[in-house]
């Protein structure tokens, strides 16, 4: 394949437009924390598309003034959550404290930032998040209108989490939302007592929709699948017909995402795309998981067989033949970050016993992070 045909993915904290997003003081009944940063008072109010209620951020912080974003910027398309938000001129540090949380379980917490010129100053701000004393990410504002969105998967040790934003002099900190979802213990092994992983992208192969996001109700855990079409690579593969889970499946990806796959235009080709670390100060070389989940969607006939490898940067990360069972989500994934690159080419091609191309369903890309002191407060060093 030409050099050219790589499709890049985008880093989720640049690319993510602004979704709909929600939040309450206590878990509700699903375990969920959703809150609207900067919502006055202690009003609440239910997302129309998630049924999610999301509550004002009173009560989960102390500092900081709220804000409405600049009227220009405030479009019937965008969610409530990003109508507001809370900013932080005073002290380096402000916090978040999630509490009524079950101290070693796992969670998914999602923070969320849309400047919207909301203090009318025009100046973009660069600012780092942590979860308790552990860096996580540094949120690098570039276009007013956009919506940046971290995700982490965590081991909470605590009964309660901060999430905190850090002044480092370029600009005053702000948020948007904040998102906590309870996840059973077993899912995403590659995230421990020391080890987080932090969001860099979650897509979702040949989606029905082009413009919708996937996630709660779709998804119970209420991850956000971003739709990933490239006609001018990819054919769209799908079913109506529910894909199973297996006990022993930790990523429990989907229904709606497993339905939905690619192989590529020219049937002889490989699949092929890539990503560029993105680099920050304090993590200038992060190391990267992936899961790459895969199912048959096509009833084959016994002559036929779709097999293949997976490649990294000419790599297999696989080392046999894989082949996709029918209409059960299955994953390939690596436990430990791969080697550092400064670009990831992911191939997957064709074995050559395999009479079918090969697809892929949907793809989830994470950084990794220490957590080695989540939840603390910071006078203990790591
Ligand atoms: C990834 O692919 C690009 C384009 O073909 C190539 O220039 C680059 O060297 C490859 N990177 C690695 C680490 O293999
Ligand atoms: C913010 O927007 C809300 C909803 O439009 C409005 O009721 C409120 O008065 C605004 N607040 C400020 C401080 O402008
Ligand atoms: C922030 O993003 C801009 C481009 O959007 C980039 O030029 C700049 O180097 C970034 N700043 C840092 C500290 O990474
Ligand atoms: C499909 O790919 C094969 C192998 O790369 C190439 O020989 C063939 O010309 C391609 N066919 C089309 C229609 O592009
Ligand atoms: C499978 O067998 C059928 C019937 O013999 C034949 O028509 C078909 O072309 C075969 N398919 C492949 C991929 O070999
Ligand atoms: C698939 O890729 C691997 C690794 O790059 C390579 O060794 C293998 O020959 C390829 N298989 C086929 C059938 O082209
Ligand atoms: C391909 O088929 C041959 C003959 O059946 C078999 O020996 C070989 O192991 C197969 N290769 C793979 C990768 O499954």
């Amino acid at each position: 394949m030409a050099a050219w045909s790589w499709l890049i993915l985008l880093c989720l904290v640049a690319a993510a437009t602004a979704g709909v997003l929600q939040a309450r003081a206590q878990p509700d009944s699903k375990g969920f924390i959703s809150v609207d940063c900067g919502l006055p008072g202690k009003t609440s109010y239910v997302d129309d598309k998630t049924k999610i209620s999301y509550a004002a951020d009173d009560g989960f912080t102390d500092g900081g003034s709220f804000h409405n974003i600049s009227a220009e910027y405030i479009t019937p398309a965008l969610s409530a959550r990003y109508h507001n938000v809370r900013s932080f001129p005073d002290g380096a540090r402000n916090c978040y404290t999630l509490r009524s949380l079950v101290a070693g379980l796992k969670y998914l917490i999602r923070a969320t930032f849309m400047y919207g010129n909301y203090d009318g100053l025009s100046k973009l701000p660069i600012f780092d998040v942590y979860i308790g004393v552990n860096f996580w990410m540094m949120v690098n504002i570039s276009d007013p209108s956009g919506a940046t969105l971290l995700e982490a998967i965590v081991v909470v040790p605590d009964d309660f989490v901060q999430v905190c934003l850090v002044n480092t002099g370029t600009g005053t900190p702000f948020i948007s939302g904040l998102d906590l979802r309870p996840l059973e213990k077993k899912l995403y092994p590659q995230a421990n007592d020391k080890r987080g992983l932090s969001l860099f992208g979650r897509w979702n192969f040949g989606p029905i929709s082009t413009t919708e996001f996937i996630r709660y109700p779709d998804d119970p855990h209420d991850r956000i699948w971003m739709p990933w079409v490239s006609p001018s690579y990819w054919v769209e593969v799908s079913t109506t017909r529910p894909v199973q889970h297996t006990d022993e499946d930790v990523f429990d990806a989907p229904t709606k995402v497993m339905q939905t796959a690619i192989a590529p235009l020219n049937a002889s080709s490989n699949i092929e795309f890539a990503w560029v670390p993105y680099t920050q100060p304090k993590d200038p070389a992060p190391g990267y998981i992936t899961v790459m989940h895969f199912s048959e969607l096509q009833l084959r006939s016994s002559n036929a067989t779709r097999q293949f490898y997976i490649n990294l940067n000419g790599n297999m990360v696989f080392s046999q033949g894989y082949t996709p069972a029918y209409l059960y989500a299955d994953a390939i994934f690596n436990s430990n970050p791969f080697l550092r690159y400064p670009q990831y080419n992911i191939s997957i091609n064709a074995t050559a016993n395999s009479t079918l191309p090969p697809i892929i369903n949907a793809i989830e890309v994470f950084s990794v992070f220490s957590t080695a002191t989540v939840g603390t407060d910071g006078q203990d060093g790591m």
